[in-house]
């Protein structure tokens, strides 16, 4: 069987499709080796498993940070590994395409290709991010149609507009999904006195986060550390009081979308007032970030399907 895949090394999840039956493969980005040999013990959701909770001598690292590779060898050796589950060994190179972030530098897009080179696969393609979630969010992308994409990441987001098959104009920032766990971290540091590890941040995002008001709020209680003890102590946390530790970096990314506004052409802006934001990536998934979006902007926004 011919294999044509597309590799996204993204800073939370290596996302592996397949042309013809879609995402095939997802995992945490995340490699744990032993310090001194550099020895690959554990990748993806394993490895994530010992994030803070490892051995002296284990290092758990993420291998990409902010869409870029950050450790070479370790992000070689971890796509190597999750093709290895996805493809029969004996398949010989399959093609693919690689998805880069949109300011990708010259050094950072060729560290991408070789550590897929390396990894064993054919780099036949090379796509920046926006085109990439433009087309699998089934946008017109060949039409002379402006469609803007918001995708929101772990370490980047990227604002762009997309039109007649490629990228009119970009933004990133690295507010995004990270962000926001560790302003949730620092908010219950400085109101609780408590230290909790950014897993729980992220945690406590996914189940009560929320971007508006007006949206199902709920509360989740977590443990820490009390910080005048150093015993460990349970907190309650509530929606609104997430709300507020993120609404920095929900501030940041308002402003990363309301750049590439000013920079649209005016006929494009026209289209985009009509099919608004297509909203993709994790960060996507934060409860009423569409409402907040729309207040904020005055663009209708959906999650791509
Ligand atoms: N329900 C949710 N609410 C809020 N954030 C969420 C939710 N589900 C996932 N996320 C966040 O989405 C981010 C991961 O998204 P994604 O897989 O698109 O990132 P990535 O592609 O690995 O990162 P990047 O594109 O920045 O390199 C994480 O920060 C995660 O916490
Ligand atoms: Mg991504």
């Amino acid at each position: 069987m011919a294999y044509h895949l597309t590799i996204d090394l993204g800073t939370a999840n290596t996302k592996i499709s397949d042309s013809d039956k879609g995402l095939i493969f997802s995992a945490p980005t995340v490699v744990a080796a032993h310090k001194e040999t550099g020895r690959v013990i554990a990748v993806g959701e394993d490895a994530k498993r010992l994030l803070g909770r490892a051995p002296s001598d284990i290092s758990v690292i993420s291998p990409v940070k902010n869409g870029v590779i950050s450790d070479f060898e370790a992000a070689s050796a971890m796509l190597r590994i999750f093709l290895n589950t996805v493809i029969p060994r004996s398949t010989f190179r399959p093609k693919a395409e690689i998805i880069i972030p949109a300011d990708a530098t010259a050094i950072e897009r060729r560290a991408l290709q070789e550590a897929a080179e390396r990894s064993g696969v054919r780099v036949n393609k090379i796509t920046s991010s926006p085109m990439a979630s433009a087309l699998s969010a089934r946008l017109e992308t060949d039409a002379p149609v402006g469609n803007m994409v918001l995708d929101i990441g772990a370490g980047i987001t990227t604002a762009a507009v997309v039109s007649f098959g490629g990228v009119v104009c970009a933004r990133s920032t690295c507010s995004a999904g990270n962000e926001m766990d560790k302003c949730i971290k620092e908010y219950i540091k400085k109101n609780y006195g408590v230290t909790i590890g950014l897993k729980t941040a992220e945690e406590i995002k996914c189940s009560v986060g929320s971007a508006h008001p007006d949206t199902p709020s709920g509360e989740i209680t977590v443990l820490g550390r009390d910080n005048s003890t150093g015993l460990p102590k349970e907190i309650t946390i509530s929606s609104d009081e997430v709300r507020c530790a993120i609404s920095p970096v929900l501030s940041a990314i308002c402003e990363t979308v309301k750049a590439v506004l000013e920079q649209t052409p005016p006929e494009l802006a026209c289209d985009l007032s009509e099919r608004g934001i297509t909203l993709c990536g994790g960060g996507a998934e934060l409860s009423g970030l569409s409402r907040f979006l729309q207040e904020n902007i005055g663009l209708p926004s959906g999650v791509s399907s």
